[in-house]
């Protein structure tokens, strides 16, 4: 330790060389390494017809931000193993804008239609992610459910029942047709 300390202390170069090499070793491993191999994943995927609800989903998707939490790019890199197969070129084809993403404080959704693939877990989840995941820091959007008393609900109905904190006794929630819209969206993006 001391015996680094020092050669650090005698020698600017030391430094500046080492910091150097370590953001050539960086950018080699994260961004052109992937990139090389990238280039050569070009095959052609059909673009498939847009179903409305999911058209309307995905705008709903960009109004309310998912994207900031969001990605939907898969690296060539070990890390992105769990989120689908690396992503391609073509499977942005036709979407406008490609919803790519800077920012992944949540999980890449490019694959998110065969991972998650229950409409009425992602109601729930939609709700209030805290419902299904514990410990999650997702926001909840309760502003896409009607709370009604139980009584109330329409006979056959898709309803979602929580117990306190997430509805108080006796009610229920009805997700609107935006909430449907959404999950429409999220089970419509799928790696082909
Ligand atoms: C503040 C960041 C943030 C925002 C904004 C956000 N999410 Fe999330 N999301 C997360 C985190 C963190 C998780 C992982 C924990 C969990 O499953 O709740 C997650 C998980 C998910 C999952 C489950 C993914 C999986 O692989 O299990 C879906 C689906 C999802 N979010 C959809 C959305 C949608 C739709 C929106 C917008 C309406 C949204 N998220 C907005 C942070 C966010």
């Amino acid at each position: 330790m001391t015996r680094f300390a020092h050669l650090f202390s005698r020698s600017a170069l030391t430094i500046y060389l080492s910091v150097a090499a370590v953001f050539t070793i960086l950018t080699l491993l994260v961004a052109i390494d992937p990139a090389m191999r990238l280039k050569h994943e070009d095959a052609d995927l059909p673009i498939a017809a847009v179903d409305a609800a999911v058209a309307r989903g995905r705008i709903i998707y960009m109004a309310e931000g998912c994207g900031y939490c969001h990605s939907q790019l898969v690296r060539p890199a070990l890390i992105d193993t769990p989120y689908g197969r690396p992503s391609r070129a073509a499977d942005y084809a036709g979407a406008t804008p490609p919803l790519v993403g800077t920012q992944r404080n949540g999980p890449d959704l490019s694959a998110v239609g065969e991972r998650q693939t229950s409409h009425v877990w992602n109601l729930y989840h939609l709700f209030n992610p805290r419902s299904m995941v514990p410990a999650s820091i997702m926001p909840a959007y309760p502003w896409y459910f009607e709370i009604v008393d139980k009584v109330d609900a329409p006979a056959g109905a898709l309803t979602l029942v929580l117990d306190e904190p997430f509805l108080a006794e006796g009610k229920v929630a009805l997700p609107k047709p935006e909430a449907l819209d959404i999950v429409a969206y999220l089970l419509s993006v799928k790696q082909q």
